[in-house]
């Protein structure tokens, strides 16, 4: 069901932004400037969508999670209690945008099937944002070609 599914993508995408922000705000190495506004879009960027999300999950008539313990539940995306290394920050941080983009793929065929185009819209928006972070973090942790 459309709005269970939306219920996932928003505890997902709540854990996925503040995890951007302990980043953003943790990290630490010689690219410092770059890594740290990196994650400083990321984590803004991310959060703008979070509402979007909400408001569409009360448009389906149901009831919107706005609780911790309830992220907790539904997330796909774990938390990060601990300050890895930086590389290790992007290795994370890539798996996790790949998690949110098949997340937002599976959900447009599921709002495409429930005939909600405007959702199914939105979700092609998402996919398009996390496919060009997925790039921006394949370039930061690429080797050899310098
Ligand atoms: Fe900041």
């Amino acid at each position: 069901m459309l709005a269970d599914n939306l219920k996932v993508l928003l505890a997902s995408t709540e854990v996925f932004s503040l995890k951007s922000r302990n980043f953003h705000w943790n990290i630490e190495g010689s690219d410092f400037p770059q890594y740290h506004a990196f994650y400083g879009d990321l984590y803004s960027e991310t959060y703008k969508t979070v509402d979007t999300i909400a408001e569409y999950i009360r448009v389906l008539d149901s009831y919107t999670p706005g609780s911790l313990s309830r992220y907790a539940e539904l997330t796909v995306i774990q938390d990060q209690t601990k300050v890895p290394r930086a590389e290790l920050m992007f290795t994370e941080t890539y798996q996790d945008t790949m998690k949110m983009i098949e997340l937002t793929m599976s959900l447009f065929d599921v709002a495409t099937q429930e005939k909600q185009q405007g959702i199914a819209n939105y979700m092609a928006e998402l996919q398009d944002l996390y496919g060009k972070k997925a790039w921006m973090i394949r370039s930061i942790l690429k080797k050899g070609r310098e």
